[in-house]
C-alpha cells in the first residue's frame, strides 16, 4: 500500500440481494457473472439442512453445470483451499457460489484467489497482496453474523503454523449477496448466538476503528441497535422477523468492518482460534466486555453512542458515564444467550497466553483499534477473562 493509499479511505459492497425466498435467484445471478459451471462450495450440516439440494435446483434451472465441493469444517484449513483449487481447475470450472457460514465463504475466497494467481494460500497473508482478478463469487449466507458475504477479508487456518491468516483485498469481496433469512431457520440456537455475538462485536469494533468514517458510522451503530432488539429473541424463539433483524444487523456490520476494519477483539481472537481451534463468535463473545471496558478511555464519545445504540436511557448522563454501561449491556446479554464467559471454559491453557499474546500483538485487526496494546497489556486482557 503506498503512502497516499493511507490517506485514502474507501467504501466497498457488493451487489446485495436480500428477502424471503431470495435463494431462488441464485442460479440467475451466476448465469449473469458469465458462469457455466459453477464450483458450489458448502459443508455437510448445510447439506443436511436441505439447502444446498434448492440451490442445485436453481442452478439447474438456469441450465447451469455444477461440481460441489463440501470438505470444509468450521475454521477452514490451507489445505481444504488447495484441494477446492485443484477441483475448480480440473472441472474448469468458471464462477463460484458458496452457500454456508463465515468458513464456506473464506474456503471460496480462498479457492479463488489460488485459482487466478499462482503460488499458495500463504503467499496472500496480509494486506493488499492478489494481483489478478478473481473468479465471479455469489455467496448465500447461512448464518447472521461473519459478514464474509460483503467483505473484503478472507481468514484462513495456517495448518503449518497452527495460526490463522488474515487476507485483507477488495479483490476478494463477493460480486453478490443473497441474503435469505430462511436459510436461517434451520441454524441451532447456540450458533445464532454465537454468530450474533461475531456481528455485534464486528458492529463495535468497525465503529470505534481509527478508519471509521461517515459511511461506515451510520451502519455500525444501525447494526448495533438491530442485534441489540433482535438476538435474543432470535436465539430463543427463532422467530423469522427476529432472524431477519439479525440478517440485516450481519450485513450492516460486515459493510461497516469490511471498510473500517476491525479492532482488538478479533485481534486476540484469531491467535486462539488458530491454536485451539474454537468458535469465532464464542471466542468474541468472551473477550468483547474486557476490550471494550479497556477501550473505553480512548473512544469515550464514541462508547457513549454506542450504549444509547444498546438502549441505554442516556438523559443527564455524562459521556463517560454512558460509555461505561456498554460491557455491563454485553454482559448481561452474553448472560441471557447462555454463552460461556471465560477462555478456561472452552479448554484454553493459561500457559499458552504469552506466545498467544505475542501473536495477537502483530494481528493486522490491531492495527485500527482505537489504542496500540503492547504485549504485557494484551497478556492482561487474556488473563482477566481466562
Ligand atoms: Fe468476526
Amino acid at each position: 500500500m503506498s503512502n497516499l493509499d493511507d490517506c485514502l479511505l474507501k467504501f466497498e459492497v457488493p451487489e446485495i440481494i436480500h428477502g424471503e425466498g431470495s435463494l431462488a435467484v441464485v442460479g440467475e445471478c451466476a448465469r449473469r457473472l458469465g458462469g457455466e459451471r459453477v464450483l458450489l462450495v458448502t459443508d455437510p450440516g448445510v447439506i443436511k439442512a436441505g439447502w444446498v439440494d434448492q440451490a442445485i435446483k436453481y442452478l439447474e434451472a438456469e441450465d447451469l453445470k455444477y461440481v460441489l465441493y463440501d470438505n470444509v469444517v468450521s475454521n477452514p484449513r490451507d489445505f481444504q483451499v488447495e484441494k477446492g483449487v485443484d477441483l475448480y481447475l480440473r472441472k474448469k470450472c468458471d464462477v463460484i457460489v458458496a452457500v454456508g457460514g463465515g468458513s464456506p465463504i473464506d474456503t471460496a475466497k480462498g479457492i479463488g484467489i489460488l485459482a487466478s494467481n499462482n503460488g499458495q494460500i500463504y503467499d496472500y497473508e496480509g494486506c493488499n497482496r492478489i494481483t489478478q482478478p478473481v473468479p465471479p463469487l455469489v455467496c448465500l449466507p447461512t448464518t447472521a453474523g461473519t459478514g464474509a458475504d460483503v467483505s473484503q477479508f478472507a481468514i484462513v487456518t495456517d495448518t503449518r503454523r497452527s495460526m490463522k491468516m488474515t487476507i485483507l483485498s477488495r479483490a476478494i469481496m463477493p460480486d453478490i449477496s443473497i441474503i435469505d433469512p430462511c436459510l436461517l431457520t434451520t441454524l441451532p440456537e447456540h450458533l445464532i448466538a454465537s454468530t450474533g455475538m461475531d456481528a455485534l462485536t464486528h458492529a463495535i469494533e468497525a465503529y470505534v476503528s481509527s478508519l471509521s468514517w461517515p459511511l461506515t458510522d451510520p451502519h455500525s451503530i444501525h447494526a448495533i441497535k438491530l442485534a441489540s432488539n433482535h438476538l435474543l429473541r432470535a436465539t430463543q424463539t427463532r422467530d423469522l422477523s427476529a432472524l431477519t433483524g439479525m440478517t440485516v444487523a450481519s450485513l450492516e456490520a460486515g459493510i461497516a468492518f469490511s471498510n473500517a476494519i476491525l479492532g482488538a477483539v478479533h485481534a486476540l481472537a484469531h491467535p486462539l482460534g488458530g491454536l485451539y481451534d474454537l468458535h469465532h463468535g464464542l471466542i468474541n463473545s468472551i473477550l468483547l466486555p474486557v476490550v471494550v471496558r479497556q477501550n473505553m478511555e480512548h473512544a469515550q464519545d464514541k462508547f457513549a453512542q454506542v450504549a444509547r445504540a444498546m438502549g441505554v436511557k442516556s438523559r443527564g448522563m455524562e459521556a463517560k458515564d454512558l460509555a461505561a454501561e456498554v460491557p455491563e449491556k454485553i454482559t448481561r446479554l452474553i448472560e441471557n444467550l447462555g454463552l460461556p464467559t471465560r477462555l478456561s471454559q472452552l479448554g484454553v491453557k493459561k500457559e499458552d497466553i504469552p506466545s498467544l499474546a505475542v501473536l495477537a500483538k502483530e494481528e493486522v485487526c490491531m492495527l485500527t483499534n482505537p489504542y496500540h496494546y503492547n504485549v504485557a497489556e494484551i497478556e492482561h486482557i487474556y488473563k482477566e477473562v481466562w
